[in-house]
């Protein structure tokens, strides 16, 4: 038996914003970014909305990119001295995943953050408060998913919480809120879009429910990405459908290693100046990462129906998979997104040497791919990859040297 479980309610199109004044709560716990939000009005308009709704209002402000286990535990004691009834989430996938987080400590104030690591072993939620989500990024689809990503810094690592009970009661698609994006901020989440739609095809827990969200998912983002990254705004409103559609695909079938990979070497090099912004990480390795899975015969065939599916030609399988590893590439070119962690520079930008240095990466390598390995998203994964081929793997993403095993 399988599960296929979405938002119950999914509010979408210009405007949709508005949906919240119809919302039934008593006290409402918003919770929101650095400022993007606040600078743009939506903040005050989703206040304004509740408290037509006439409930009372209280915000979490301030939640930082990539979110740390501490920020999550402040946030949760902060709802139980407000007690909310609704958690509103509003901005990237780091306020609205810490937000989910913060929900389940609120609701079991005794939970570890261990416990709430364990995949698919969350406990019943909803007893205190039900969960909109509203996503101002298009890429992570935390809105529609089952997911949370916490990093704890103690050990420069990511965590998805995992379980269905986390997937949002409301989920609101408006495309006003992507439209402020900066352009770095659409290619990158864009491309994790795409990353979560190839990714959920060729998961080994794909289905029939979830297959034609993904093929869709791809098909919108091949056709709309980069010119919503140059600016049309009908192309961005496109690109946050797409992007919520993959992550309905990816919610239910799983992921694998690209994010296996993201997850553990997003905050592993930190104290050099920056994070491996997570759709960046995803826009370097999935390429890699289809050559090494298409070693799996299954998985070479449903590779080479996406690239059937978007037009890209090729006799057959093989050629459908490279056609495929070479489009991906080319949108990172069209995008300014780097094609390895070497030249991974300031901004994310190329940079002949980037800011991981050759010696640090090969000495953390052992570590990060054992990380990578145990990571929850390995198990969906078409073809299980040894320590030993996650070490060459993360190598080629180091270098961009082809994978020939
Ligand atoms: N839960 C899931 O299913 C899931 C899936 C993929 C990734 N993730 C996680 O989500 C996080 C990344 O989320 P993200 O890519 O959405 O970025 P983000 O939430 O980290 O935001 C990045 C930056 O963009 C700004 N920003 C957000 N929306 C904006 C807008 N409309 N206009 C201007 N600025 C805006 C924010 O203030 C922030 O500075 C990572 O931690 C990643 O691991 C979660
Ligand atoms: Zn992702």
């Amino acid at each position: 038996m399988a599960r296929f479980t979405l938002p119950r309610d999914l509010y979408h199109g210009k405007g949709s914003l508005e949906v919240l004044k119809t919302l039934e709560g008593k006290k409402a716990m918003v919770c929101v970014g650095g400022g993007s939000m606040k600078r743009f009005g939506f903040l005050d308009r989703i206040e304004a909305y509740l408290k037509e709704a006439g409930m009372e209002v209280d915000f979490i402000e301030g939640i930082e990119p990539d979110p740390s286990v501490d920020t999550v535990m402040a946030g949760a004691e902060k709802m139980l001295a407000f007690e909310p009834d609704l958690i509103v989430a509003v901005g990237g996938g780091s306020p609205i995943d810490a937000a989910k987080a913060m929900w389940v400590k609120y609701e079991y104030p005794e939970i570890t953050f261990e416990e709430m690591c364990v995949v698919f072993g969350m406990p019943k939620l909803r007893k205190k408060a039900r969960f909109v989500a509203i996503p101002s990024t298009s890429g992570t689809a935390t809105e529609v998913t089952a997911f949370s990503v916490i990093t704890d810094y103690t050990k420069g690592i990511k965590y998805p919480l995992a379980d269905f009970e986390i997937t949002p009661d409301i989920a609101i698609v408006d495309p006003d809120l992507a439209e402020t994006m900066p352009q770095k901020l659409v290619a990158h989440t864009g491309m994790d879009a795409m990353t979560h739609a190839v990714e959920a095809y060729v998961s080994t827990a794909n289905c029939d429910f979830t297959d034609p969200l993904a093929l869709h998912a791809i098909k919108m983002v091949k056709n709309d990405l980069v010119e919503s990254y140059n600016g049309d705004m009908d192309k961005r409103a496109s690109m946050h459908n797409a992007q919520c559609l993959a992550g309905m695909a990816f919610s239910n079938a799983l992921l694998g290693i690209v994010h296996s990979m993201a997850h553990k070497t997003g905050a592993a090099f930190e104290e050099f100046g920056a994070h491996i912004i997570h759709g960046a990480a995803n826009a370097m390795y999935l390429p890699k990462v289809i050559a090494f899975n298409a070693k799996d015969e299954t998985a070479k065939k449903r590779y080479g129906e996406i690239a059937d599916f978007i037009g890209l030609g090729g006799a057959n399988d093989e050629e459908k998979v490279e056609l495929l590893i070479k489009f991906l590439r080319k949108m990172n070119d069209d995008l300014k997104i780097p094609q390895c962690i070497k030249n991974y520079g300031p901004d994310s930008y190329f940079a002949e040497q980037g800011f991981v240095p050759e010696e640090v990466f090969l000495e953390r390598l052992p570590e990060i791919a054992k990380n990578a390995v145990a990571d929850a998203c390995t198990g969906s994964n078409p073809r299980q990859p040894s320590v030993e081929e996650m070490e060459k793997l993360l190598k080629c993403c180091y270098y961009d040297t082809e994978v020939d095993f």
